[in-house]
């Protein structure tokens, strides 16, 4: 048996064969910006039409909504969506307790309160079951996260949203690409946020978003949401008058012509990503205590991040703490060269900024809430999550990571092959 990296043997991953880049950046990427520069149309509130209508128009057509609007990023995406649902202060909205922390931040930038529902432990998106039992008379949006491209359970969560007429805006910062029984995700609520920030699976050249949505009217007002609340049409002089309040929130028009480049390419480079991925998790899936990520049945997965869990007690290791179990994976699986990360350290509520609820002073926006905000009960799916998994971040985003994620796959059965002497190390941590 091959002896272990960390104690001095061969790593899995030859050292020559790890480089890999996200994003890729083609001379068309490279033509497409400083076209936008030579263009002289430098931000999105011209009179006529920019890179970012053309980003609009493509994207929508992309996701199979009627409507796109480009905003600054994906967490000024969600926020402008509540706002633009009419969601404010004394209002609640149900997030789910695992998520990157723009998920639970942007309800408090509107006043509103989140409320944290539990996950479900193979699909890592909001369990409606939990959703059902958070739900209360100041509940006004569901805001379900496609976490790490896995769509949410939209069909359960919709019957929720229909039943106390809430409205739900999807995260879909993760998700570009990924679909829910034959429609994509970003059409499945009244609002959707994407996040084109660099690392994303559509990336522009910097940071950005894009809102999607099939109602016109609502389209229409996150476009003066977006420019001071102003109205700004192709034709027409600016006239400077603020209609509601509205911030400045726009998408550069560099930053769209770099995305719609990338646009250009990727469906190409996703169906690639599915081969490559699936092939990898394939060799995964019969590692015994190794939970891979799932598809939804019926669903399509954009696999932005993937994360795995470990079982102490199914690999053999009893006794092992999660914890420790983790420390020692991520240690012996970077050794041969596969550089899994935690990602998050703690579940969304137990952040600080949830904990202390600071927010704007005052206890604000607690403080608006009618009766004062039910007991958090804590969220032990997510919290366990937390303990017991690691995550691939990028790597496999390139779609010629064939074959590097084949020899991550040698890396992780290799381990598995010396699982005696993982245990002693996860004691060792423990
Ligand atoms: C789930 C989720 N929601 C929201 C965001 C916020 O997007 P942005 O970074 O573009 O503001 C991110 C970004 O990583 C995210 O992962």
């Amino acid at each position: 048996m091959d002896k272990l990296a960390v104690f001095g043997g061969q790593p899995a991953v030859p050292r020559d064969q790890r480089s890999v880049t996200w994003p890729i950046i083609t001379e068309e990427d490279r033509k497409a910006v400083l076209n936008v520069i030579d263009s002289g149309e430098l931000v999105s509130n011209s009179d006529t039409p920019t890179a970012v209508d053309d980003l609009e128009a493509r994207f929508a057509e992309k996701v199979g909504v009627a409507r796109c609007v480009g905003l600054s990023n994906g967490t000024t995406a969600l926020q402008i969506a509540l706002a633009a649902l009419g969601v404010g202060p004394g209002d609640e909205v149900i997030v789910p307790a695992l998520s990157f922390i723009a998920s639970g931040l942007a309800p408090l930038h509107q006043m509103a309160v989140p409320v944290f529902a539990d996950i479900d432990p193979v699909t890592f998106t909001m369990d409606p079951e939990d959703v059902e039992r958070k739900v209360t008379s100041r509940t006004a949006a569901l805001l379900p996260v496609h976490l790490h491209g896995m769509p949410a359970d939209m069909d359960a969560l919709q019957q929720i949203a229909n039943r106390h007429s809430l409205a739900i805006v999807e995260d879909a910062a993760q998700a570009h690409g990924a679909s829910y029984q034959g429609r994509q995700v970003g059409s499945l609520g009244n609002a959707a946020a994407f996040s084109l920030q660099v690392t994303k699976n559509l990336p522009t050249c910097g940071e950005g978003g894009l809102l999607t949505t099939n109602d016109e009217a609502l389209a229409d007002k996150i476009r003066m949401t977006r420019q001071f609340g102003e109205i700004i049409e192709a034709g027409k002089p600016r006239d400077y008058i603020s209609y509601h309040l509205g911030w400045n929130s726009k998408l550069n028009p560099i930053q769209a012509a770099f995305a719609a480049s990338q646009l250009s390419r990727f469906d190409d480079y996703e169906q690639r990503r599915q081969a490559n991925v699936s092939a990898f998790l394939d060799r995964l899936r019969p590692l015994a205590g190794l939970q891979v990520p799932a598809e939804r049945p019926g669903s399509t997965h954009a696999w932005h991040i993937l994360r795995f869990r470990f079982d102490p007690a199914a690999m053999g290791l009893d006794g092992v703490r999660p914890t420790a179990l983790r420390g020692a994976l991520r240690r012996v699986l970077r050794a041969e060269g596969v550089p899994l990360s935690q990602y998050q350290l703690m579940t969304l509520p137990q952040q600080q900024v949830f904990q202390e609820r600071t927010g704007f002073g005052r206890g604000y926006p607690w403080a608006a809430l009618e009766g004062g905000s039910a007991p958090d009960a804590g969220h032990p799916v997510a919290e366990a999550i937390i303990e017991d998994s690691l995550t691939l971040q990028k790597r496999h985003l390139n779609p010629d990571s064939g074959p590097l994620l084949q020899r991550y796959a040698d890396a992780f059965e290799k381990v598995w092959g010396n699982l005696d002497l993982l245990a002693k190390l996860a004691r060792a941590e423990s």
